[in-house]
């Protein structure tokens, strides 16, 4: 290793132990969770991983009446029915977990819905993914971050996707919407960091979750299929280290690097990808 590197490291292992010694990275013992898409696949298992943290409370939120409350059973946290696509229902889930349980210290904009197509796709379609997979993120910041600012502190973990940095075979509304909330989740980061506002983006490729049931051969799935559990637990270590790109798949990194060296190859690789895949159908 080169000395410079070993210099680097040095420092930065330093910084992360003082880090941690003074407290100064996120412990999430005893701090108020909310998680949006919490009946199930990756929002329980982020309830779940929480809760094994000794959160103080974890809102486990989802127009899934029935599976937040199974969730919320598991855990001994609370249910809430809300449907995102609603920015009322949003600072409704805000205002009354505040004033009901307390301050909420870390906010989970994970719910998300795909859709196949291209530009030919339903407008409503399009509408619905850009509310579901964007606007929600939009309204939970716009709701939590001034009371966040006013505390001088709070975590937001956004579920994108590594469609959001390496785009979705198959959907056009999926890669953009994700696209989308990576700029957001990089924009709430860039201008509320100094309000002492983290935020982490979480982009995996396949999870096995009720989203891709059945579709265990898609093109998402090409470094294997990850767990819930496993994507909550990198999660976890994200928030504790106050990490923000959030990569269960390795190989994502590597794509990127890829992508960024050489855009045209990267598209060019993307487009052999969408040959042999494009007849699969993937929802
Ligand atoms: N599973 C994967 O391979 C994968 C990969 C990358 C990213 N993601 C993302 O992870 C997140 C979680 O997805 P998952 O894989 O656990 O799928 P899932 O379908 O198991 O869970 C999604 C949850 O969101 C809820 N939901 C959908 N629309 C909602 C709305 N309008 N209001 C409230 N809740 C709503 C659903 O009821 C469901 O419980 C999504 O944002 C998804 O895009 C998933």
């Amino acid at each position: 290793m080169a000395w410079q590197q070993y210099r680097c490291n040095l420092v930065w292992n330093g910084a992360v132990f003082g880090a941690l010694y003074l407290g100064l990275f996120m412990d999430i013992r005893d701090r108020i969770v909310v998680v949006t898409g919490a009946a199930g696949g990756i929002g329980r298992a982020l309830c779940q991983a929480f809760s094994d943290q000794n959160a103080k409370h974890v809102i486990c939120a989802d127009r899934d009446s029935a599976g937040a409350e199974e969730t919320a059973h598991m855990i001994g946290g609370t249910a809430v029915t809300v449907d995102v696509a609603d920015e009322n229902q949003i600072k409704t889930l805000i205002d009354t977990t505040e004033a009901s349980i307390g301050p909420i210290d870390i906010f989970c904009s994970n719910a998300g819905v795909l859709v196949e197509g291209g530009a030919d796709a339903l407008d409503a379609e399009w509408q619905r993914l850009w509310d579901i997979n964007v606007m929600a993120h939009v309204w939970a910041a716009r709701h939590v971050v001034p009371r966040m600012a006013d505390r001088g502190s709070g975590y937001l973990l956004n579920t994108a996707s590594a469609a959001g940095l390496l785009n979705q075979i198959g959907s056009a509304p999926y890669g953009v919407t994700k696209h989308a909330a990576v700029g957001l989740a990089e924009w709430l980061a860039i201008t509320h960091g100094d309000a002492g506002i983290k935020v982490s983006v979480l982009c995996p490729q396949a999870v096995r979750t009720a989203m891709t049931e059945g579709h265990e051969d898609h093109v998402a799935a090409i470094d294997g299929m990850l767990e819930p559990e496993d994507a909550a637990r990198a999660c976890i270590t994200a928030i504790q280290n106050e990490t923000f790109l959030v990569l269960p798949h390795a190989n994502v990194l590597k794509y990127m690097q890829l992508k960024a060296a050489d855009y045209d190859r990267w598209i060019a690789g993307m487009q052999k990808l969408n040959r042999t895949y494009s007849t699969s159908s993937w929802v």
